[in-house]
């Protein structure tokens, strides 16, 4: 069915037979590092490195997708990324809408579920648009929820959420006692869906950078010093068959 790409996965048959099938992460996060520096490297301008990104996505997406992977979130653009330069921050705006209107009748085909976490009603209008159709459109699909995070803050949404809760507990829907992590889990952005099992971070940084700071409690930390537009699917087996190998214990004694 997918068409995004065409005979890009030699290594796939070799790769895959180390990944238990059956142990899929369900919600799989990726931080999209190093755009600007894979850009530097080549001499191009930084816009060149997330354009080269987005090709990264759509194969990233493909993949999780045949995987079985349930959700996929990936951390398009923070509440911080507004304080780069106009011209980076609009053409990050243009790829989002660009992407979405050439790569929607592909992923409706496939059943992925285009969503998004962050406030969306602060990006420009014709992002908010784009993103609506898509939201619409795709979503009674049964496959992949892509989960875009877009002016997207971790501190942000557990603001956002407690300022919920104060709503309802004003409102006398929810009681002190009637207060407790699920509670507050399901006014997050991600409120309805598990917690990432593995969060991804190419590009040799290690740290969360105000991503998914509530859902990350047990989450499997992965890092590679490979960019983000080079990031392959050879890379995202590596990250699976590294999860699968790792002890999840939850706090527990086994
Ligand atoms: C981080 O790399 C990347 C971003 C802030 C933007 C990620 C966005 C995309 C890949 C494309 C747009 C999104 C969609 C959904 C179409 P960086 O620029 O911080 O890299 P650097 O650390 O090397 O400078």
């Amino acid at each position: 069915m997918w068409s995004f790409f065409k005979n890009n996965h030699k290594e796939k048959i070799d790769i895959n037979a180390n990944i238990d099938l059956e142990r899929i992460p369900k919600h799989i996060a990726i931080i999209m590092d190093g755009n600007g520096r894979w850009a530097k490297e080549r001499r191009l301008p930084r816009t060149m490195g997330h354009r080269q990104g987005v090709i990264a996505i759509k194969r990233i997406v493909k993949e999780c997708s045949q995987l079985g992977v349930k959700y996929l979130t990936l951390y398009a653009f923070s509440t911080e990324n507004w304080k780069r330069s106009q011209e980076e921050v609009s053409a990050l705006m243009n790829l989002l809408v660009e992407f979405l209107i050439s790569e929607i009748n592909e992923l409706h085909k496939n059943g992925v579920v285009v969503n998004s976490i962050g406030n969306i009603s602060g990006l420009p209008e014709k992002c908010q648009e784009q993103l609506k159709a898509s939201f619409e459109r795709t979503k009674n699909n049964k496959g992949l929820v892509l989960n875009l995070a877009l002016n997207y803050g971790g501190r942000d949404e557990i603001v956002n959420a407690v300022k919920k809760l104060v709503t309802k507990v004003d409102a006398g829907e929810l009681t002190e006692e009637d207060i407790n992590e699920d509670v507050l889990s399901r006014l997050m952005y991600t409120g309805g869906m598990p917690d990432p099992d593995l969060i991804i971070r190419p590009s040799g940084e290690q740290r969360l950078s105000n991503f998914l700071l509530w859902q990350c409690a047990y989450s499997e930390f992965w890092y590679s010093n490979i960019k983000w537009p080079d990031f392959s699917v050879e890379d995202l087996h590596n990250a699976i068959y590294d999860f699968q190998n790792r002890d999840r214990r939850f706090g527990a004694v086994k």
